[in-house]
């Protein structure tokens, strides 16, 4: 596991973009894992600069989105379709045939999620993951206690996550209750993987994912049993590790 802590947000964003722009460049059709919140969001503006200014190509590359609600028409402003679509998809040349994200709204959940499986199967695998982190160490919304070699499929919203993202809608009420997640085992199955994160909120769940025993009941612990995990991290959100890391 390689740990970077970098002084800011912006500085770890740099750095994860030209990680991205030397894949893309080695591997034209690389099949690029993206996720939502607000950990990822500069790093995306500073994909779609390289793209308008350094003519970065996404015609052949795949995504597959982590994570999305459920029951949340994909046009509602708060649907991680609508997030990617805002911050990254419309301002890049992704074909959007290349470009999947589960789909909560559909009546049979269980059969998208073994679809969604099957198709990120069919593309040959995820070479590389970004990843955010709960405040409680979850990743994509594998909650406190998931199981570490789940699948794709539905999981409930804890009540701490729900009122974190509480924040981006206009009630408590209308936080989505339920999501479609790719699972701990489909993410450990990623090529590699870039966990982002910034600020003091994420400080504790850092210490537990760097420094603490591998535990379902913070599931971002289980990144240091993969091979080839980067954790870009701000000096904020690196606040109470102990060890020596670069
Ligand atoms: C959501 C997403 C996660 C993300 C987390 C942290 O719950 N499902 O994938 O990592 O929020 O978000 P943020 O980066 O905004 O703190």
């Amino acid at each position: 596991m390689l740990v970077r802590i970098f002084k800011s947000a912006e500085d770890y964003s740099i750095a994860a973009a030209s990680e991205i722009a030397r894949l893309i460049e080695r591997k034209p059709d690389a099949v690029l894992g993206l996720a939502t919140g607000t950990s990822p969001l500069l790093l995306y503006q500073k994909l779609i600069r390289l793209h308008e200014e350094e003519d970065l190509d996404f015609s052949r590359i795949t995504t597959f989105n982590l994570d999305e609600y459920v029951a949340l028409p994909r046009s509602h402003p708060q649907s991680y379709h609508s997030f990617m679509t805002e911050n990254l998809f419309s301002k890049i040349n992704i074909r959007p045939g290349n470009i999947y994200i589960p789909n909560g709204t559909v009546e049979n959940i269980e059969e998208q999620c073994d679809w969604y499986e099957e198709q990120i199967k069919l593309a040959g695998g995820i070479d590389l993951q970004i990843l955010g982190i709960g405040g409680n160490g979850h990743i994509a919304f594998n909650e406190p206690g998931a199981s570490l070699g789940s699948r794709t499929r539905i999981k409930t919203l804890s009540e701490q996550t729900r009122k974190d993202n509480s924040r981006f809608f206009n009630t408590m009420d209308e936080v989505p209750k339920y999501a479609i997640t790719m699972g701990i085992g489909t993410i450990m199955d990623c090529h590699r993987l870039l966990l982002m994160a910034s600020g003091k909120s994420k400080a504790v769940a850092m210490k537990n994912t760097i420094e603490g025993p591998i535990t379902a009941m913070v599931p971002a612990t289980i990144v240091q049993m993969h091979r080839y995990a980067m954790i870009y991290i701000d000096e904020e959100a690196a606040a109470h590790l102990s060890g020596e890391h670069e």
